[in-house]
């Protein structure tokens, strides 16, 4: 059986987070590659985001960490387009600083958003997806490695790791596969607080010795959604940083 999205037909993706950076530049390249995208992003000037990408482009506001948000998305995704080829889980928030100073606030925040949110989408959106569909989630490197001051980060990336590879093995006999791909350091609103300092400390330690842009991660997010035999796979796409560590 050959999957859906290896044919020529339009793919209708969702993508989280899609406000801005990575997100953003997913949501764009399926766009102007003719496929028909919906854009999530809490703030309501996601409509106006996603109209700039063109008519097959819509965004909904909503927030990943609400049940009733997704319910919401899966209706309407259903009553628009009647199912959902392509999801990427890509919403994510940071929240940093040393145990000690972690608040229970942060932790809850952001496994809240970087975990058990990703869990409810796809759980949310299982009912639009059929045979040959494909779920990208958007892990990070400190999810593998140990990066101080950054539990409840890597505690919820490394979470999204498990999940990943339990729901490959469990949504394939669905024909859903489902993979992860790591960005390294990426130029987006979320690194523009890392100070020069700290920032030239890790590029030094890139082999490719620079940040990586959000179309990079993009484009590997495209094929990696259109990749008909992998599934469970983490596509580390980091300028080497994994190796490096
Ligand atoms: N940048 C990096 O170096 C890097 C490295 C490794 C992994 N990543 C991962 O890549 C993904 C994208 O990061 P980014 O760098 O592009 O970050 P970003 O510029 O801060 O964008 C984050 C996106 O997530 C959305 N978002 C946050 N919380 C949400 C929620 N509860 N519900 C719905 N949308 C929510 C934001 O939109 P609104 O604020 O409008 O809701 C925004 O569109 C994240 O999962 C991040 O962990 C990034």
């Amino acid at each position: 059986m050959v999957p859906a999205q290896t044919g020529t037909a339009a793919r209708r993706w969702l993508v989280t987070g899609a406000s801005r950076g990575i997100g953003h530049a997913i949501a764009a390249l399926a766009s102007g590659r003719g496929d028909k995208v919906c854009l999530i992003g809490r703030s309501p000037d996601i409509v106006r985001v996603a109209a700039d990408l063109g008519d097959d482009a819509i965004g909904i506001a909503a927030d990943v960490t609400k049940s009733d948000d997704l319910a919401r998305i899966g209706e309407e995704i259903g009553a628009r387009w009647g199912g959902l080829d392509v999801l990427v889980n890509n919403a994510g928030l940071h929240r940093g600083g040393t145990l000690d100073r972690v608040s229970d606030q942060d932790w809850d925040e952001t496994l809240a958003t970087n975990l058990t949110g990703p869990m409810r989408v796809i759980r949310a959106m299982l009912p639009q997806m059929s045979a040959g569909g494909s779920i990208v989630n958007v892990g990070a490197v400190v999810g593998f490695r140990g990066f101080p001051g950054d539990s409840c980060y890597g505690a919820s990336k490394a979470g999204l790791t498990g999940l990943t590879q339990v729901l490959a093995a469990e949504l394939a006999r669905r024909q859903l596969r489902v993979n992860m791909v790591v960005p390294g350091f990426v130029m987006t609103e979320m690194t523009s607080g890392v100070s020069e300092r700290a920032s030239k400390a890790i590029v030094s330690r890139i082999p490719l010795q620079r940040m990586g842009k959000p179309e990079e991660i993009a484009d590997v997010c495209w094929w990696v959604a259109g990749s008909t035999y992998m599934t469970g796979s983490v596509v580390f796409t980091d300028g080497g940083l994994m190796c490096n560590l």
